[in-house]
């Protein structure tokens, strides 16, 4: 019976699917977002962008709009998505007893849309051949019941991973709910009305370490009035994980762990405790990187906390377990081991029992310098993307859009010295909130959605800061330079930093090396820097050169040395050296997203 629905959905699915195109009529002259308006409000959207195209599916009341952007507007293609017939379930919430759209996903090839039909939330997949009946039963607990709900999907190595907040009945839960692995979900003790608010893969150069990070907020339903009921936390499994043994976990998570995490100045009363949403940087094939959260407290005001993956990594590999003093014998539990491993979880049965009742570290992990970003803005912020931008100097940039309350979007550089607005947008004709955002760093678009339209921007929108050289790089925005030859603003190419990275130096071991910086203007100032602006060095002599040596407190040892001249306020890199030891190359690390401050002059490299 279940192919037969299968069958019946998927037919659905193709016929009502056919509703209208239409094209927009969009100025292509300077850089007009382009737009596409709801013909009603919709209170409630989901998203769902795949990196590298032009198409946004945006789920709304009874409703699937597959956007298509182009440059002169927005083709659209409605799906009504009816989920009629049980009414009956919801009383109180009219306005949720439709069929809102919770979830678009894609695993591999199959599309899984979810609604929450009336408070009776299901499933439809569209199956590319065959339909497999176990596949469609598997696939429940995907949707929250109501669209104020939040639901958390993920997708991993086809197979397809979800989180449901709490909701009535409903305890809440981390699942692996689609694919070839083993079906697995956590017990009810591990999690307090979960609230989630993100999930992400943390990679590892091993394939069978790699983690799903699930970040939420958990309420005691009992704190007294007096007391913060909210507490937020990051939970991870292993992606090898295949559940337990007969008797014990045998449907579960045999490598769950959580952590409490803080938001606030120290350990000053402000915290911040409710986690409402959460992204994550990382590098490609390594566990480096950044998670940023949205958080609020009692009071409904937002901050943003920056964490370094590595400190999580480190918790959660490190801590004691709270409220388990014995020792560990063998291995550490809810460690990630390979599949064939004999000495895998599957057969510690002590450490299987360990994570049954103690799956909470002792650690607490607190954001990147011990306080949420100082953003200079009151503005309330309602979601978040982030983007790692290698701007021209070779560093890699953190970018934040927050979207707020107001309809407006902040374009935010993160690094470990300052937090500053590139600029601001306010890209709607009415001022309802940012409701979702997707972002695609490979195409460079931000796709925005308010209850009334969806607009797509570019990620790099450089002339606006206008046609001189300083407003260009006063700007600060990673993603654009000056180019000197056509004297614009411009966004910086793809494959630019290949050509310009510095000058590679082998140095043998034992051996002193002396870096020249050529002196060209004799009114500014020259001076070293190493590791991104935290270390910086006088020239050991200088004359036509600036020249770098070894001094005391000057080893010169492996790093990327800058040679920067400051002239009238103006800082400009004159050439640099990557300085690698017995032709051991230097990994060029992620972590420097954290570890970096702004260079003034970000465009440097393009003087040449
Ligand atoms: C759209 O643009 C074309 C070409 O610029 C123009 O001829 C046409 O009148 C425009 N249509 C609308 C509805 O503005
Ligand atoms: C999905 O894709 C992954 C990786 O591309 C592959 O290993 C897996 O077998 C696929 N799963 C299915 C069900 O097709
Ligand atoms: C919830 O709060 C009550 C009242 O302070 C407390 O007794 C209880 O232990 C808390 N529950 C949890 C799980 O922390
Ligand atoms: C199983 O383990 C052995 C030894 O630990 C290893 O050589 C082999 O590659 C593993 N096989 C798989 C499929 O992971
Ligand atoms: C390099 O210096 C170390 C100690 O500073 C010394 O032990 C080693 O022998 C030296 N190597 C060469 C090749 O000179």
């Amino acid at each position: 019976t279940n192919a037969m629905a299968l069958q019946s959905l998927f037919s659905l699915l193709v016929y009502l699917f056919i509703l209208k195109c239409q094209e927009q009529n969009t100025s292509l002259f300077g850089i007009k977002p382009s737009r596409f308006h709801f013909n009603k409000p919709e209170n409630y959207i989901s998203m769902y962008h795949q990196e590298g195209t032009d198409r946004l599916y945006v789920g709304g009341q009874a409703m699937i709009y597959v956007l298509t952007f182009t440059d002169r507007g927005v083709h659209d293609l409605q799906g009504i998505f009816c989920g009629c017939g049980h009414k009956q379930y919801c009383k109180s919430h009219d306005l949720e007893c439709d069929n809102f759209i919770t979830v678009i996903q894609k695993v591999n090839d199959t599309f899984i849309v979810c609604g929450t039909n009336a408070g009776s939330p299901r499933c439809w997949m569209l199956v590319r051949v065959s339909s497999d009946s176990s596949q469609i039963a598997a696939a429940s607990d995907i949707s929250p019941p109501y669209p104020s709900q939040r639901s958390i999907t993920l997708p991993a190595d086809g197979n397809l991973y979800s989180a449901m907040s709490s909701a009535g009945s409903h305890s809440g839960s981390i699942r692996r709910t689609f694919g070839y692995q083993k079906l697995l979900k956590t017990e009810n003790i591990w999690l307090l009305n979960p609230q989630f608010a993100g999930a992400a893969i943390i990679p590892s150069s091993h394939k069978f370490k790699e983690e799903i990070y699930f970040f939420f907020s958990e309420i005691n339903k009992t704190a007294r009035v007096d007391e913060e009921p909210y507490r937020a936390r990051i939970g991870r499994i292993c992606t090898v994980d295949e559940g337990g043994i007969k008797a014990l976990l045998p449907e579960s998570w045999t490598t769950f762990m959580k952590a409490r995490v803080m938001c606030g100045a120290g350990n000053t009363q402000q915290q911040y405790n409710n986690m409402k949403q959460a992204v994550v940087l990382t590098a490609q094939d390594k566990r480096t990187g950044v998670m940023y959260g949205l958080f609020s407290n009692a009071w409904g005001r937002t901050v943003i906390c920056a964490y370094s993956i590595e400190d999580i990594d480190q918790a959660f590999s490190t801590s004691k377990l709270k409220g388990y003093s014995s020792q560990f014998t063998g291995s550490r539990p809810g460690m990630c081991v390979r599949k064939n491993s004999t000495a895998g979880a599957h057969n510690d049965v002590k450490n299987l029992g360990v994570i049954r009742y103690y799956p909470e570290i002792e650690d607490v992990i607190r954001p990147v310098g011990v306080a949420p970003l100082d953003l200079p803005t009151d503005d309330q912020i309602t979601h978040t993307v982030a983007d790692i931008v290698l701007a021209v100097n070779d560093e890699h940039y953190s970018v934040l859009y927050l979207g707020t309350e107001q309809g407006k979007v902040l374009k935010v550089l993160h690094t470990s010295e300052e937090v500053f607005i590139i600029s601001q947008y306010s890209l709607f004709h009415n001022e309802g909130p940012v409701l979702n955002m997707a972002i695609d760093s490979q195409k460079g678009h931000l796709y925005v959605g308010t209850a009334m339209e969806v607009q797509r921007l570019p990620l790099a929108d450089c002339g606006r800061y206008g046609n001189t050289c300083r407003e260009c790089i006063l700007s600060r925005d990673p993603y654009c330079g000056w180019d000197r030859a056509r004297r614009k603003c411009i966004t910086i190419p793809p494959g630019y930093n290949r050509r310009t990275s510095p000058k590679e130096v082998v140095l043998p071991s034992n051996t002193t090396i002396f870096l020249p910086c050529p002196v060209r203007s004799f009114h500014a100032t020259y001076r070293w820097e190493k590791d991104n602006c935290i270390k910086n060095y006088p020239c050991l002599f200088s004359g036509d050169f600036c020249v770098l040596g070894p001094i005391v407190d000057t080893p010169l040892k492996e790093g990327v040395f800058r040679c920067m001249a400051t002239e009238d306020g103006f800082k400009v890199e004159v050439i640099s050296f990557r300085v690698v030891n017995d032709g051991r190359l230097l990994a060029a690390s992620l972590a420097s997203t954290l570890g970096l401050s702004l260079l003034l002059a970000i465009a440097t490299l393009w003087l040449h």
